[in-house]
């Protein structure tokens, strides 16, 4: 589990990065860092498009991020979001950092003001698809 200290500092990372999200469309901005295994930290921003479905969300910019760096495991990721309530991944996030993660991953939000909530992946998506599944 990261340490109050260690998600201070991650989402002060994430927050950064949020504020340089590419969203005139939405206008909502999602900044992100994650954790990887070997406690590195990587950084991304949602980045949207005028062909909305393009959109990328700001947690499969941080692991893109992760994994062009030869990251391949997620410990945490840490989103930043200016909402007053808790703003937890994507579904389609959700399978992403499970590619990388595994039931015990963590997954933070962190408000602007500085509010936290902690799940599990296994909290938010507890019957992941997975190639265990499709290559049994
Ligand atoms: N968004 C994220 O970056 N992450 C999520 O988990 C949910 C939504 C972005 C996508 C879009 O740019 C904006 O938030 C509104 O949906």
């Amino acid at each position: 589990m990261l340490t109050k200290a260690e998600i201070a500092a991650v989402a002060a990372l994430a927050g950064r990065v949020r504020l340089v999200a590419y969203a005139p469309h939405s206008g909502f901005l999602v900044g992100v860092a994650v954790v990887t295994s070997d406690d590195r930290v990587f950084a991304g921003c949602n980045v949207e498009n005028a062909s909305y479905g393009l959109t990328l969300c700001a947690e499969r910019s941080a692991i893109a991020a992760a994994v062009g760096a030869g990251a391949r495991a997620i410990r945490a990721i840490v989103l930043v979001t200016a909402t007053g309530r808790a703003c937890p991944p994507c579904g389609a996030c959700l399978q992403w950092i499970s590619e990388f993660g595994g039931p015990e991953t963590e997954v933070i939000w962190a408000s602007v003001a500085g509010d936290t909530v902690r799940w599990t992946l296994g909290d938010l998506l507890p019957c992941a698809f997975g190639s265990s599944v499709s290559r049994p």
